[in-house]
């Protein structure tokens, strides 16, 4: 498929020229996505000085994903002046300073909320937090030292780490104090981490669907990241709308609602998958095949990996496996509305040859039928509690780190990664 991607561009500019606006089922973009950068934190603080009374732009929408209706939050409910004072009184601290502390906690404290970090002293998220301008005695403590100091207990530990501290760190979430998750796995497998939280607090989930670094880059875009939320406990009958409150300050632009369990069952379930497990499975596969066939590193990895990551999954980013019209004359889409209700002919397919969309139409369910029994396999296994058991058991050594990055240097070693270097070193825009 050489030289698929200005045919493609070309394609889809003329595409998207074609394309009829259909926008009742799309999200709206957010009305002032740039006041939640850096630079209009300025601005909103000294307007939050001014005034103490808000306008509230309704950004609680009820939209139709595929038939289905689905409450969504967005941060326009939120505007920052109101932001700013909700959490007035409220002590955020961030227990941990991985990827997820990372991003959460810039973007907090970009927010202009109280923000303080609590890691293990001289521990590399100690190091960490301290490049990033966290202070040792004003914003940054000792774990329980933070805990004791806030008042939103942010759990931001890996997921090992907060069954191994539980015990210790229990006592101190004390009444009145909310305590918040980026994960369900804790809570909800309750019988293997041991962490059960205190009746009288709050419980609720604000978890992003991408690495702490998207977090953090999407806010300082002036964009927001798609976030689960989810009430575990609800003591003061506030906790959902802490929960959204708690979405827009740690930099999400839309939240969907779900349960503790729904959201870990899912994620571990994708990060397994498609997402990353699946995905190198995939690759390396359709890799050596190439190479066991003849074809040199460079071939294989560009109709493997490049093609893949530069040009095809862009385009589903873009606008999605499908288009709400084809691209017929208009007549020829009457039509076709009329046989089925909801024509809908693939986007990236359509960007390619009519070779490539032939052969990928014949073999998209052979390989769904191969993979079918293995996704059913791996969500048995995050439902039964197999793979939290592994995760603890391997993250919560005291190598852990160590070990992480020996099978990932692994990984890094394979052919295909080392061709990619080569690959990736020739692109327009490469930064070593
Ligand atoms: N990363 C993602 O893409 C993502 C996305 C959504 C949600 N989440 C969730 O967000 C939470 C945090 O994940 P993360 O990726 O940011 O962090 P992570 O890399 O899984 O965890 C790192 C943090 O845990 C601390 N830690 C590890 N073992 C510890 C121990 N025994 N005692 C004290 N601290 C310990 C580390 O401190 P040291 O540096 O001192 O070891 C570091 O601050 C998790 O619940 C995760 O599932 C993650």
């Amino acid at each position: 498929m050489a030289s698929l991607a200005s045919r493609s561009s070309q394609a889809l500019r003329a595409a998207s020229r074609r394309v009829p606006r259909t926008a009742s089922k799309v999200a709206p973009k957010p009305a002032n996505a740039a006041s939640y950068s850096l630079l209009a934190t300025t601005r909103a603080s000294a307007l939050s000085r001014r005034t103490t009374t808000f306008e509230s732009v309704r950004g609680v929408k009820t939209l139709d994903f595929a038939g289905s209706k689905e409450v969504v939050y967005e941060r326009s409910d939120w505007p920052l002046a109101k932001l700013q004072d909700y959490f007035k009184n409220d002590t955020l601290a961030l227990i941990g300073y991985g990827s997820q502390g990372h991003g959460q906690g810039l973007n907090a404290r970009d927010n202009g909320l109280n923000v303080i970090v609590g890691v293990r002293e001289n521990g590399e998220s100690w190091k960490q937090a301290l490049e990033d301008g966290w202070v040792p005695g004003e914003t940054l403590f000792p774990i329980e030292d933070a805990i004791k100091r806030g008042t939103i207990i942010m759990n931001l530990l890996s997921d090992a780490a907060q069954s191994a501290t539980w015990p210790r760190l229990a006592p101190l979430i004390t009444k009145g104090k909310t305590l918040y998750f980026s994960h369900g796995f804790s809570v909800v497998y309750k019988e293997d981490t041991k962490v059960i939280p205190p009746k009288d607090v709050d419980v609720i989930l604000v978890a992003p669907k991408g690495s702490g670094r998207t977090v953090r880059t999407l806010f300082k875009e002036g964009r927001g990241i798609n976030s689960s939320i989810a009430v575990w406990q609800d003591v003061t009958g506030k906790a959902r709308e802490r929960a959204t409150a708690l979405g827009v300050a740690i930099g999400s632009g839309y939240m969907y609602e779900t349960t503790f369990e729904k959201e870990v069952y899912s994620d571990l379930y994708g990060e397994r998958g498609v997402l990353m497990g699946g995905i190198q499975g995939m690759f390396l596969a359709q890799y050596k095949v190439l190479r066991e066939n003849g074809h040199s590193p460079s071939e294989a990895f560009n109709e493997t990996v490049e093609e893949a990551t530069q040009s095809l999954f862009p385009l589903i980013g873009e606008k999605g496996f499908v288009r709400s019209f084809p691209p017929l004359p208009i007549a020829a889409r009457a039509i076709f509305t009329d046989l089925a209700p909801s024509p809908r002919m693939d986007y990236m397919y359509n960007a390619c040859s009519t070779t490539a969309r032939r052969g990928a139409l014949d073999w998209a369910p052979v390989f769904e039928a191969a993979n079918r029994p293995i996704f059913e396999k791996l969500y048995k296994s995050v439902r039964d509690g197999t793979e939290t058991r592994k995760s603890l058991e391997f993250n919560g050594r005291s190598t852990y780190r160590e070990d992480l990055a020996r099978e990932l240097s692994e990984i890094d070693g394979q052919e295909i990664w080392r061709a990619g270097k080569t690959v990736r070193s020739l692109r327009p825009d490469y930064k070593p």
